[in-house]
This record gives C-alpha cells, sequence and structure tokens, in this order.
C-alpha cells in the first residue's frame, strides 16, 4: 500500500471553465470567509507538492473546493484508485461534479468531521490518504479536533493526513493528533505561500 508512486508534473487535466471557477471560488468563500479561509483557490504548485505525498490508492480529499488539487490526485492516481471529495459546501460541490469528471472521483457534500461515517457509507474500509483543504486556522477549535479526530480514525495504519497550512501556528495540534508530523515547504510559489503537514498515525 505505501509503495511510492509517481506523479506526472504536466498534463494535469485542464478545467472545462477555468476562467470561471476562481471567480465562483472567490464569491462562495467571500459568502463563507470562516469556512474558505482563502480568497483564492490553491495554485499548481502546492497541487503538485500535496500530490506527490500521496501513497495508496484510496485517497479521501476534505475540502475540495473548486478542485485546484483534486486534478493533481486524479493525475497521479492509476486505474484502479478511488478519491471520495468531501465538501461542505453544496455550490463549489456542484459545481466540482460537473467540471471534474472522472469515473474515480466522487464528489460528496457533507461534513469532514464525519469523515468515518461517510466511509462506512460507501463501504470503504479506510483511506490509505486523506488530503485536507480544510481551512484549520480559520474554524473553531472544536471543529478542528473533530475534523482531525475523524481523519485520524479514518486513516489506514500506515497512511498519510497531508494539509496545507498558510502558517505553522497549528503544529501542536497536529502533534496532539498525530504520531510523527513532518513539515515541508514553504511553498512560495503559492499564494499566499503555503506549507504542506504531512501527520502519520
Ligand atoms: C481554503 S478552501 C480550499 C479549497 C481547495 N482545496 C483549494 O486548495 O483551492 C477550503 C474548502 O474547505 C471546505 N470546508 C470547510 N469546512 C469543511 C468541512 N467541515 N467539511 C468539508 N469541507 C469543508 C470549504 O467549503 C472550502 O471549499
Amino acid at each position: 500500500m505505501d509503495s511510492a508512486r509517481s506523479f506526472a508534473t504536466a498534463d494535469v487535466a485542464p478545467f472545462r471553465n477555468q476562467w470561471i471557477d476562481p471567480f465562483l471560488f472567490a464569491r462562495q468563500a467571500m459568502a463563507s470567509p470562516r469556512r474558505f479561509g482563502a480568497i483564492l483557490p490553491s495554485g499548481s504548485a502546492l497541487g503538485h507538492v500535496m500530490a506527490r505525498m500521496v501513497r495508496g490508492h484510496t485517497i479521501v480529499e476534505l475540502g475540495p473546493g473548486s478542485g485546484s488539487i483534486t486534478r493533481h490526485l486524479l493525475n497521479g492516481l492509476g486505474p484502479a484508485g478511488r478519491i471520495l471529495a468531501l465538501e461542505l459546501d453544496e455550490g463549489i460541490a456542484a459545481h466540482l461534479q460537473q467540471n471534474l469528471r472522472d469515473p474515480r472521483l466522487t464528489v460528496q457534500v457533507g461534513d469532514a468531521s464525519h469523515l468515518d461515517g461517510w466511509l462506512s457509507a460507501m463501504g470503504w474500509d479506510g483511506a490509505d490518504s486523506i488530503v485536507s483543504g480544510i481551512p484549520f486556522q480559520s474554524i473553531p477549535a472544536p471543529a478542528r479536533d473533530a475534523v482531525l479526530s475523524s481523519a485520524r480514525r479514518s486513516l489506514s495504519p500506515t497512511g498519510r493526513f497531508i494539509a496545507f497550512q498558510y502558517g505553522l501556528r497549528l503544529l501542536p495540534t497536529f502533534r496532539e493528533h498525530f504520531r510523527r508530523v513532518r513539515v515541508i515547504g514553504p511553498i512560495w510559489r503559492n499564494l499566499p505561500p503555503a506549507y504542506v503537514v504531512v501527520g502519520h498515525p
């Protein structure tokens, strides 16, 4: 399960609506600033780094937004791979579903803090990698802990939790939930520059 897979750095599936995408994201983000925690989708450089850290074939993405990271995950996934993308915002989830059609991708409207329930409903045992776009710095601590606890319960024993963060003030929180935590970055070519935090159960 933990064998490294190579991720191509070119030929990422383009969005059908590449200009509408950031516009829709910004509109939804302005309506729910704490839920989004950013005004623009992540850039390609961050998507590449996140995707390169992924291992295994059963992948979960929490808070995919308009799919800026999802398309990199799909690009690196083999034909037997599968991704559950769990998104709280119905409008942006519908947009993602329409614009990034792939038989390996399931977009679900739902709360990341109930990830273990969603995985059971799908009949999936657990996740090999959980990739997170959840804005942990802008949501209340109890909600943060609920998402991290559910992610930790849902990971296979050799799995990885991969999150991007715009700062490192929550490192102690990640260390409460994961046995080992690594930091990659900052990724300067993202706006704003971001760190990638990798948690091992
Ligand atoms: C910073 S945006 C990241 C979007 C995308 N991954 C990217 O990097 O461009 C955060 C996303 O997380 C979603 N979100 C926030 N809280 C969530 C939760 N509890 N469960 C699922 N999605 C959530 C928001 O609706 C939003 O789409």
